[in-house]
């Protein structure tokens, strides 16, 4: 692991008019860990990750991030331009809704190759190609190259989701309860293809949900937010298995034996 941060958030806050969203929000992310942000509904996770994926404005405090060259600007200091770029290249987003996220109407090869045009490849060969390994990577049968999104079941399209936005070797992807619309059985083999994938590419992650086994699984670091604040944060394993705040405790005890 590198001794430097790729993302560092201190004092974030977002407030909707005098409603505090989030607020006092200060953590790391390192390069090639998975964090994990879990709470109750309604704890501004959702408004804690657009912040910090630069897609909200916050109200206050900071959030740089390591560009490829060693610079770590604060968000707000880079230009729209360079903002789109970073997001188009160097992050990724996987929307819990995969239709947030793909176009719909156009075909899944190119729901992949959009994504490597933005870095510059034009050639159609080359595209065709990556995106035909794409696809099985996430195990969506080659064949099935030219069928939209339309035509694709619920875990079809998350795991093409996930294709589009690994496809550029993002740094660092942001998601937000990527298994949540999934049944039961299909999240599973979901989640097991993410944790695969962040291994092998060493990507850094921020990842929400509300469900602490996903966090068990997937994370190696863990942030429990409750009205807005973080109560606890510390490794996954620590958390969950001593977890000291009375809030976080009241989560893991509410956990279905397994
Ligand atoms: N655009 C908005 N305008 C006003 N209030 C908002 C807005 N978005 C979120 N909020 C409020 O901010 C708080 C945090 O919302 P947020 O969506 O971040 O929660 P969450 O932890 O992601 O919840 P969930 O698990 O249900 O997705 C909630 O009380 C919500 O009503
Ligand atoms: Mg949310």
């Amino acid at each position: 692991m590198s001794s430097q941060p790729i993302l560092s958030v201190r004092n974030l806050e977002r407030r909707y008019g005098a409603f505090i969203g989030c607020t006092d929000i200060s953590f790391d992310v390192w390069p090639g860990e998975v964090v994990a942000i879990v709470g109750e509904s309604g704890s501004g996770k959702t408004t804690l990750l657009n912040c910090i994926s630069g897609r909200m404005e916050r109200s206050a405090g900071t959030v740089c991030y390591r560009m490829r060259d060693g610079r770590f600007p604060d968000l707000g200091d880079l230009s729209e331009a360079e903002r789109r770029f970073l997001a188009r290249t160097d992050w990724g987003f996987v929307h819990q809704n995969p239709a947030d996220g793909l176009r719909m109407r156009v075909s899944a090869g190119a729901n992949v190759g959009e994504r490597l045009m933005a870095v510059g490849e034009r050639h159609y060969g080359n595209i065709r190609r990556t995106a035909t390994d794409w696809l099985e990577r996430v195990e969506i049968a080659a064949a099935r190259i030219d069928d939209q999104p339309v035509a694709f079941s619920g875990g079809m399209r998350q795991r093409l989701q996930i294709a589009r936005n690994l496809v550029t070797h993002p740094r660092l992807i942001f998601m937000d309860e990527p298994t949540g619309g999934l049944d039961v059985s299909v999240q599973a083999r979901v989640l097991d293809l993410l944790r695969m994938l962040v291994a092998d590419l060493g990507l850094a992650v921020v990842i929400v949900t509300h469900d602490l086994a996903v966090a068990r699984l997937l994370s190696q670091r863990m942030i429990v937010m409750k009205s807005g604040r973080i109560v606890e944060q510390g490794l996954t394993d620590r958390v969950l298995d001593d977890p000291r705040h009375p809030y976080t405790q009241l989560l893991v005890a509410s956990i279905p034996e397994s």
